[in-house]
C-alpha cells in the first residue's frame, strides 16, 4: 500500500470512530450549501453513520429546513461541502459531497424508530419549521415528525495536516486522482 492509500485508510478509520463516539471532533461537521438564490450558507450537523464501501456519510435533519431546499435545488446537483477539523490530529477534511434526501421508506422509519426514544426526537416534532418566527405564537403541542435522512456521498476529499514541522496536504478522493498538494 502506498503512503496516500495508507493515509486514506486512516481517514476512513477516523470517520468510522467519529460517527460512533460522542465528543469526537469529527462527529459534528460544518455543512456548506448554496441557496436557490445563489447565496452561501453553512451550519453544523451531527454525522451519524459512515459507510466506507459506499464512501457515504449520513446525517439527519428537519424535512422542512432551508438546507433541504438548498440540497434539492436542481442547478446545484445536490452538491454540498462538509468541513471537519480535528484539533488533536491537526487534520482538516474538506469534502465535496453529493446528497440524497429521503423523507419516507425503510431508510427513514428504521432510523426514526431508534431516534424517537431519545431526547433528540424533539428536534423533529416542532409544529414550526426551523427558522420560523416565534413572534405572536402561542405554544403548541408536538406535531407529527418532520424527519429526513440525508446520505452524502464523498466525491472529492481534501486533507490538510497542520504541523509545526511542516504542513501537508493531499487529495485523497477520487482515488484515481489522489496526489500530494502544496498546502
Ligand atoms: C452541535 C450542533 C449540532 C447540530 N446538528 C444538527 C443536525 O444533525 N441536523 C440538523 O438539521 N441541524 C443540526 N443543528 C442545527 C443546525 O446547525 C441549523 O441551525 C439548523 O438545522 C437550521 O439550518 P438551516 O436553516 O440551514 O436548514 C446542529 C447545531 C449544532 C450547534
Amino acid at each position: 500500500m502506498d503512503e496516500l492509500s495508507a493515509l486514506a485508510a486512516r481517514v476512513w478509520g477516523e470517520l468510522a470512530q467519529a460517527v460512533s463516539t460522542r465528543g469526537h471532533p469529527w462527529r459534528t461537521a460544518t455543512l456548506a450549501t448554496v441557496s436557490p438564490e445563489g447565496l452561501p450558507d453553512a451550519r453544523t450537523v451531527v454525522l451519524r453513520e459512515w459507510d466506507e464501501r459506499e464512501q457515504t456519510l449520513v446525517f439527519f435533519t428537519d424535512a422542512r429546513s432551508p438546507k433541504v431546499q438548498h440540497l434539492q435545488h436542481l442547478q446545484h446537483q445536490a452538491q454540498a461541502v462538509l468541513v471537519l477539523w480535528h484539533p488533536g490530529l491537526g487534520w482538516q477534511l474538506r469534502m465535496t459531497v453529493r446528497t440524497e434526501v429521503t423523507f419516507e421508506g425503510l431508510a427513514v422509519t428504521s432510523r426514526w424508530a431508534r431516534l424517537k426514544m431519545s431526547p433528540a426526537a424533539q428536534d423533529y416534532l416542532s409544529p414550526l419549521a426551523p427558522g420560523e418566527s416565534l413572534q405572536g405564537l402561542s405554544p403548541a403541542g408536538a406535531s407529527r415528525p418532520h424527519f429526513a435522512v440525508v446520505h452524502a456521498r464523498v466525491l472529492a476529499l481534501d486533507w490538510l495536516s497542520l504541523n509545526p514541522e511542516g504542513h501537508r496536504r493531499a487529495r485523497l478522493c477520487p482515488p484515481e486522482r489522489a496526489a500530494w498538494l502544496q498546502p
